[in-house]
This record gives structure tokens, C-alpha cells and sequence, in this order.
């Protein structure tokens, strides 16, 4: 007997690292997934176990050693799109459901955050909340999620710039120490609200996105590779940032593009040799 579980990954908009400090962001769950299966035996190696999230995940949901855990995962690992959160909250739901006690969402969310704090330290909770309840989502820490009914489906093109060799933990760590913190997490904070009502009224909101970009390059969770790749993006006409915790001595993770159409960005990233992939949020 097994049982599987797919959870998605996610993007978030905007507010990400402002969202730490009490702002509001803005995120959804995306079209590529994680899969666990669990079942009789001891999992051998799992994929993203370096930090013992699944053993963490495991205990969590009341497995031992007796549970044996598989992880498929379509998700990029460390690259800000919720794959530790999807793989923690697909395996304690796996397991629950194994042992004969179901979990509701709002109980697993509880559990996911628990496993969170072993990647971020101190954890928005964001991240479990997109994956876990679906959808488009304003959050604000501490506070029941919004969800955000959106008239149009917003087509993104996702752009990795390279793994961050950081943790989210440890560039949330970064910011507190950051040059003008407070006044760019202020900032962010009011672009949030006006993205949210462009999202809300279906309209355009790829300008004000960008801007938030621009801001976390600012805030410095930014590396030179990706603020060279968003440049060249944005002089071709696109909105771009970052999606996540960002990272600045390689990679930053992934980042969102918007346009009218991706043919040119798809020109230059194939010309460079960079991985991307088209996504649809707000889909009802
Ligand atoms: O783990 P990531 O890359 O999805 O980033 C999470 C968002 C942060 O605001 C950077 C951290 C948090 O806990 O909210």
C-alpha cells in the first residue's frame, strides 16, 4: 500500500524580505509540482535532504523509520520557488494520510511552518501558506491570508539565473544588516498595496513589479549575474524581478518576466544558454 501526494511550488510577486518585517506580499502557487510517495520500507537518500527536512517532515507527522519516503520534484531546488515548503508539506501530508489520520490544510500549514524554521530561521510563513492553501494569495505575517480573485490569468516566463549558494535563512540575515533597510522595506510595503488593486481590477501591473525589483537590487539580495541578465531583459522592454530570498555570491534564484510576448527574451536566454519556463497564475 502507498500513498502520493503532489503539492505545487510558488511565486511570489511581490513583497518578499519586506514580508519579514510586517509588510504585505503578494504570491501564488504555480503549475509545477513536488510528488512524495510514502510507503512501507526506509527511504534511501532522499533528493533535498541535506538539511534533514524529510526526517523533520517525517517526525512531524508522526512516521518513524518505518515509512519510506520517494520525492519527484519539477521544482528547481533553493531557487525561491517553494521547494523545501512543497516537499515538507507533501510528506507530512503523505504521511498522514499513510498512518490513517488525514491532516486539513489549515493544520498542515501549522506543521510546514514547523519544518520551515529548519531553512529560514525565522520564517514569514509565506512560502507554507502559498503551497498549502493554492491560489493567489496577499499575506501578511501572523494574519489569516487573503485570497485574491484575479479577472485575468497572468501569463509570467520564469528565468533562472543560477542555484544562490545562500540560504534563505542567511540572506534574511543580510537584510538586517542592509544600508537603508527600513527605507526600502517602507517602500515596498506601498508598492504592494498598489500591485495588489492592479491585480485585483485586471490591470497591467508589470510596471510596479519591475520597480519592486529594482528595490531588492537595492536592498542588495541581488548578484551582479542576475542584475546584468534583468538589465539586458529590461532593455528589451520586459518588467523583471526577483522571485524569493535572492542570493548575491552566484545565482539569485529564479526571476519573473512579464511582457506582451516572451519571443525576444527567449532569444537572448536561449542565445545564453539560460533556463526558463512559462507559467500561468490566477487560473481559476
Ligand atoms: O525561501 P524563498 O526564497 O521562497 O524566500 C522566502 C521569502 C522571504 O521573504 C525572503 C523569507 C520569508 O520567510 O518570508
Amino acid at each position: 500500500m502507498k500513498t502520493a501526494i503532489k503539492i505545487p511550488g510558488k511565486v511570489i510577486l511581490a513583497g518578499e524580505h519586506a514580508v519579514v518585517y510586517g509588510k504585505e506580499a503578494l504570491s501564488a502557487s504555480i503549475d509545477r509540482c513536488v510528488r512524495v510517495v510514502v510507503k512501507p520500507g526506509r527511504g534511501r537518500g532522499y533528493p533535498e535532504d541535506k538539511k534533514g527536512l524529510i526526517k523533520k517532515a517525517i517526525e512531524i507527522a508522526g512516521g518513524d523509520g518505518a515509512v519510506g519516503v520517494e520525492v519527484e520534484s519539477e521544482l528547481p531546488i533553493g531557487s525561491g520557488l517553494g521547494s523545501s515548503a512543497a516537499v515538507s508539506a507533501a510528506t507530512i501530508k503523505a504521511v498522514r494520510e499513510y498512518l490513517g489520520k488525514p491532516v486539513e490544510k489549515d493544520e498542515l500549514f501549522k506543521l510546514t511552518m514547523e519544518c520551515e524554521k529548519i531553512a529560514h530561521g525565522n520564517p514569514s510563513g509565506i512560502d507554507p501558506a502559498t503551497v498549502v492553501y493554492g491560489g493567489l494569495i496577499a499575506f501578511r505575517k501572523g494574519q489569516p491570508l487573503e485570497r485574491l480573485g484575479i479577472s485575468k490569468p497572468l501569463n509570467l516566463l520564469l528565468v533562472d539565473s543560477g542555484r544562490p549558494e545562500e540560504s534563505t535563512k542567511e540572506m534574511v540575515e543580510l537584510v538586517v544588516n542592509s544600508q537603508n533597510k527600513e527605507m526600502i522595506i517602507n517602500k515596498i510595503g506601498k508598492l504592494v498595496e498598489k500591485i495588489k488593486d492592479k491585480l485585483v481590477a485586471g490591470e497591467p501591473a508589470g510596471n510596479l513589479i519591475n520597480e519592486n525589483g529594482l528595490l531588492l537590487e537595492q536592498l542588495g539580495v541581488v548578484g551582479k549575474r542576475a542584475k546584468k541578465l534583468s538589465s539586458e531583459l529590461r532593455g528589451l522592454g520586459y518588467a523583471v524581478k526577483i522571485t524569493g530570498a535572492g542570493g548575491v555570491a552566484t545565482g539569485s534564484g529564479m526571476m519573473i518576466v512579464f511582457g506582451k510576448d516572451f519571443a525576444q527574451a527567449k532569444k537572448l536566454l536561449d542565445n545564453g544558454k539560460i533556463n526558463y519556463f512559462e507559467t500561468v497564475i490566477g487560473k481559476k
